[in-house]
């Protein structure tokens, strides 16, 4: 079939095929279908959507367009967790080793930060010596051993989808439930794991704004990984306010430790023992998910959490300085409170951005980040301020620092009634749910 008559099919609003799929994604990767047809195509996606076999069948000519990571050696279940991304996400850095410590196996490839959403590889990279590039057979000997390592996506991994967002990217078809759930869920099954954790963010810092969009997202993810057999399970959570208090490489380092430590923020510290608790039942290492909640907190509790993110960090080359020395920036500036009241609303959107142009995030793929550089907020959603007290401490190495400080300043909305914290898990999505 030619190129323009599945464009013309899908604009008309009728089911593509699997066949149609297939052959669409492999004339795109290997360069007989150009530019301007997947554009069209993408655009009729973007207005018609997809039903779920499509979907799928998307996600699957996706992921066999390259690499596909064979974990059969490693011994158990494999459990993989993914965020669709958000401000002060450090979640893999806590979660991760938690539920290593509980008794799962992480065999994870992560992603660099991109605008104003952080990544978990430039956070492990700011630990001196510590490599994210390990080869696959280290990295399965490393799962084995310790039962987790985390490591870049090899440069074959999903090459359509590598291709397919950069077109979205320029196209305006970013925004699309069907095109990000097989973007997502491709690398995901590309990478092996047999349960996948879904923690899909919403809210101001988040690609998904609404619940309903969140819903619909986490649905159709769900639905793709249980059509190819694997266990998969969506959290919905709160992305209108930064995760934990620190946004920024070395700052966000520190914070995952002083988590695994017990003293980490609430809503981070929750959000990990209720994800890490599906992560452990699903991997079948506790009979109910009651059980694997009490096993992984007291992992978390006895420090064995701790000791297993260490252990990562050692393994993967990664020596941890004095956290007190650790941070070294020219300038730690506070900006203070305007005036008393309750905190109502920390746009994390306008947080991310601040700390991107600080130097902690990139504006471009190609752009180098400072790891040392960042923010860490002084208060929370729900939290009573006076005026004059700090909202947030920014640690730069910038000579001009008076548009930043404007612009975090702004993100914060003080009003004078008192408001309850935010929950951070809003819903959770199962197969049971479709
Ligand atoms: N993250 C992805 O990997 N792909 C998308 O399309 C959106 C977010």
């Amino acid at each position: 079939m030619r190129m323009v008559d599945i464009i013309e099919a899908k604009r008309d609003g009728h089911e593509l095929t699997a066949d149609q799929i297939q052959q669409f994604i492999d004339g795109y990767v290997n360069g007989d279908i150009p530019d301007y047809q997947v554009s069209a195509l993408l655009m009729a996606i973007y207005f018609n959507g997809m039903t779920t076999a499509e979907s799928t069948a998307l996600t699957m000519a996706m992921l066999h367009s390259g690499d596909v990571i064979d974990l059969s050696s490693i011994d158990g279940i494999k459990v993989d967790k993914h965020s669709t991304g958000g401000v002060g996400d450090k979640t893999t850095l806590v979660l991760g080793p938690l539920v290593a410590a509980a008794g799962a196996k992480v065999a994870k490839l992560s992603g660099r930060g991109l605008g104003h959403t952080g990544g978990t590889l430039d956070k492990l990279e700011s630990i001196p010596g510590l490599s994210i590039a390990i080869e696959p057979d280290q990295f399965v000997k490393q799962v084995n051993q310790i039962g987790i390592a985390v490591a870049g996506q090899t440069a074959n991994l999903c090459p359509a989808d590598k291709l397919l967002y950069a077109l979205r990217d320029v196209t305006a078809t970013v925004p699309s439930v069907p095109l990000i759930a097989s973007s997502i869920m491709s690398k995901k099954l590309a990478s092996g794991s047999d349960v996948i954790v879904l923690d899909v963010k919403v809210g101001e810092g988040a690609f998904m704004k609404t619940i309903d969009d969140a819903r619909a997202l986490s649905k159709v993810m769900v639905g793709i990984g249980t059509e190819v057999g694997k266990q998969v399970v969506a959290f919905i959570t709160d992305m209108s306010q930064p995760l934990g208090y620190t946004v920024g490489n070395k700052l966000e380092v520190i914070e995952a430790i002083e988590t695994l430590q017990g003293h980490g923020p609430e809503d981070l510290t929750h959000l990990c023992v209720e994800i890490g608790s599906q992560m452990v039942h699903a991997a079948a290492i506790a009979p109910t998910l009651e059980d694997a909640g009490t096993l992984v907190k007291k992992a978390l509790a006895s420090g064995a959490a701790l000791d297993k993110q260490h252990a990562m960090f050692a393994a993967q080359g990664g020596t941890l300085p004095d956290l007190d020395a650790f941070i070294s920036v020219n300038d730690i500036v506070e900006v203070p409170s305007p005036r008393s009241g309750y905190v109502h609303d920390i746009d994390a959107l306008a947080i991310g951005l601040a700390a991107m142009k600080m130097g902690a995030g990139r504006a471009t793929k190609e752009d180098a980040i400072d790891p040392d550089v960042g923010i860490k907020l002084a208060v929370k959603v729900g939290d009573r301020i006076e005026q004059g007290q700090p909202l947030a401490t920014l640690y730069s190495n910038k000579d001009n620092l008076e548009d930043i400080k404007q612009e975090v300043l702004e993100a914060f909305h003080i009003a004078s009634a008192a408001i309850a914290k935010p929950d951070i898990i809003f819903e959770i999505i199962t197969k049971h749910d479709l």
